[in-house]
Formats: C-alpha cells, sequence, structure tokens
C-alpha cells in the first residue's frame, strides 16, 4: 500500500494539501514582514517530504513550498522562503534533489537531507535557527515522530507553526503489541489508562490526541493545539486527523476559515448524494447553520457591556472553530446591527471590526 501511494493523489490526501497551499501565502506574507527586519528568511519544513509531485502529476507538499518560494522570490518582498525537505527513502530524496534543482537556478533556497526525521532534528534546528518556520509533518503511521527529538523543535526559541498528519488508525495497529511506540511518538503514557476504560474507537483516538495536544501545548508554548478529522462525508469514519499548532491566535483564525470551508462542502455534499436536490437543501442547511451562528453571537453579546466586531470573530474562532467562516460570522454582526439588535456606538478610524458596539 506505501508503495502505492505516490501513484495518484487521494481526496483525502488533497484535503492536506490544500490546506497546506492556503495557509502558506498568509502565513508567509505575516512572518515574512516581521522576517524582513531580522534575518529576512522564513523556514518552510517538510519532515517527511516524498518524492515532490505525485505520479498523477499533482503537486506534493515539497513542490507547494517550492512554488511558494519563487512567487514570493519573483514579487521581491524583501524576505524569502527556504525550503527544507526532509527524506528518508533514496529513491524519493532523489526525485526531491531533482526538483529542488530547478527552483535552485532561479534562486530558490532549497535543502534537502536525506534520513530520519527524529535523528535530524538537531540539523534542522540548527539550520532555521533565527527564522520563523512552518513545520509539516506528514509521515506514514505514527511511530516516525520520536517526541523526545520532536519537542526539541518545538520548544525553539523563534516562531513555529505546526500541521501535522496525526494516524489514529495507526494508534489502533500499535496498541495492542508495541504500546510503546505510541507512547515515543506522543511523548506520555497515561493515555493507557484511559485507552483500557473503554473500547470506544473514537473515544480511544480522542484519549491519545488530546494528550498530544497537551503536550505539544506545554513544550511549544502554543496558543493553543487543535485537531480536525479528515473524513469523505461528513458522517463517515476518519481517515486521519490534522493537527494545528501555533503560539499566535492569528494562525487559528486563518485555519478556522479553511476547516469552516471544508465543513460547508462536506455537508453540501452529504445532502446532494443522498436527496439529488443539490440546489434546495444546501441552502437550507446554510440557513440553519446561519440561525445557530445568529443565536451563539447573541448569547455572547448579551452578557457583555461593550465589545467590537473583532470580540465577537475570536470567540467564535476560540470557542466553535471550524464552524462558522470568519466571512459569515462579519456578515451575521452586520445583519445584527442592522435589525436593531446590536448597537453600532463608535464609528472609529479603525474600521467596522474594532468600532464599538452594545446590546440593544
Ligand atoms: C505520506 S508520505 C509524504 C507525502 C508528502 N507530504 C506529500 O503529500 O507530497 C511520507 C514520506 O515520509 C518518508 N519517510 C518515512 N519514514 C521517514 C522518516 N523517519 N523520516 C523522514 N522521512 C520518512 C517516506 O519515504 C514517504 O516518502
Amino acid at each position: 500500500m506505501v508503495s502505492r501511494f505516490f501513484a495518484n493523489v487521494r481526496n483525502h490526501s488533497e484535503i492536506k494539501l490544500r490546506i497546506l497551499r492556503r495557509f502558506l501565502t498568509p502565513w508567509a506574507a505575516k512572518l515574512g514582514s516581521i522576517a524582513k527586519n531580522s534575518s529576512g528568511v522564513i523556514w518552510y519544513v517538510d519532515g517527511f517530504a516524498g518524492p515532490g509531485r505525485y505520479d498523477d502529476g499533482t503537486d506534493g507538499s515539497p513542490l507547494i513550498g517550492l512554488q511558494m518560494a519563487q512567487a514570493i522570490k519573483n514579487r521581491d518582498r524583501g524576505y524569502q522562503l527556504a525550503n527544507l525537505f526532509v527524506e528518508n527513502n533514496l529513491k524519493n530524496w532523489k526525485s526531491l534533489e531533482r526538483l529542488s534543482a530547478a527552483f535552485r537556478v532561479n534562486g530558490v533556497t532549497a535543502n534537502n537531507l536525506r534520513g530520519k526525521f527524529a535523528d535530524l532534528i538537531p540539523e534542522i534546528s540548527e539550520i532555521t535557527a533565527g527564522s520563523p518556520l512552518l513545520l509539516f509533518v506528514d509521515p506514514f503511521g505514527i511511530s516516525p515522530i520520536k517526541y523526545q527529538q520532536f519537542k526539541t523543535l518545538l520548544n525553539r526559541e523563534w516562531p513555529i507553526d505546526v500541521i501535522l498528519n496525526f494516524s489514529h488508525r495507526a494508534v489502533y495497529r500499535l496498541a495492542t503489541n508495541h504500546p510503546h511506540l505510541i507512547t515515543e511518538a506522543i511523548g506520555s503514557e497515561n493515555w493507557r489508562r484511559e485507552w483500557a476504560l473503554t473500547d470506544d474507537p473514537e473515544l480511544r483516538a480522542k484519549y491519545v490526541l488530546e494528550e498530544f495536544r497537551q503536550n505539544m501545548i506545554r513544550d511549544g508554548r502554543f496558543h493553543n493545539v487543535l485537531y480536525y478529522p479528515i473524513r469523505p462525508t461528513i458522517t463517515a469514519a476518519p481517515r486521519y486527523y490534522l493537527v494545528f499548532a501555533s503560539r499566535h491566535y492569528d494562525a487559528f483564525e486563518l485555519w478556522n476559515d479553511e476547516i469552516a470551508q471544508e465543513e460547508i462542502s462536506l455537508s453540501a455534499k452529504q445532502y446532494s448524494t443522498l436527496l439529488l436536490q443539490a440546489s434546495f437543501l444546501p441552502e437550507f442547511d446554510n440557513d440553519n447553520r446561519g440561525v445557530n451562528l445568529l443565536n451563539e453571537i447573541s448569547s455572547f453579546t448579551t452578557s457583555l457591556k461593550g465589545f467590537t466586531r473583532r470580540d465577537i470573530v475570536r470567540h467564535l474562532v476560540e470557542h466553535r472553530w471550524g464552524q462558522y467562516h470568519t466571512r459569515d460570522i462579519k456578515k451575521a454582526v452586520g445583519s445584527l446591527v442592522e435589525s436593531g439588535k446590536i448597537k453600532r456606538l463608535h464609528v472609529g478610524g479603525q474600521g467596522v471590526g474594532t468600532d464599538e458596539m452594545t446590546p440593544a
């Protein structure tokens, strides 16, 4: 199965790549403008890079980094996105070398390290020291993530954001005969006690993920670490979880919109498959989503004396992550102002996001 992995990009792989590509642009813009005044470099580190491109021609995660680096170079923004790819398999590593060479001649930085991600962490830390980094961790299974080594990278002094593919199916496979590999991957073994208390696979996956999350928050000094189940339909069992970690709220706002968009298309797909009424029912679902959103905003704002639209967006991103696109939250606030349920008191110079508001 593993050797056929790169034959074509499956739907569920596409999602992680889409999220990575969409996040890289605003991440690079934001961190790049900060790096301009220091090292002038931001790093994209792909810890389990693969060959760079799928056999069906789809861009793999390394090509996404290389293309972004080229686009930034062409725009001459005063900083560069440098790429660092790690790959254990010789054939894949050679493929990365070939792809990188084509970008290097245009002045893009691309380093390919051959070996195991966990063993190469000291080298990765040294190469990227002094600059922000976005780390993409996409192994087969979970055992190549060795938490004792991994945490030294999470703990770095400079900014770090992480997108990680967590295979809970690998956890199921390892739990009986190789539980120490799970412990080594997530950094502690409390999961074993809770695992024994239930046989619900979803709960078991949650215990392991939650423990991994807490370890990452502590060692990476993250604002938060959140995870999202990648699944083909809204009710299907997850294929894997994407884990997101950042020290800054802003990253969660960007990821929130990607996840909300995925959820909207999953429920639209669900309705059209079940009832073959693609045009009507997704709107019906959107109406429900809209009503829920208005209720959520009202219950948050009624207890407050004053707030801004930005406070409302942040509240929903922090407490209902991935449920509502920020574009829809802003629209909902607008309609509550129009209908007189929220009063816009002070129209300031900074724009509608920061204008003082109160409940009516
Ligand atoms: C899921 S694939 C990566 C796919 C890639 N992110 C993409 O979407 O284009 C995982 C890759 O990690 C490599 N690999 C396996 N164990 C590794 C290790 N310990 N360190 C680094 N790479 C490893 C495999 O050879 C494989 O190419």
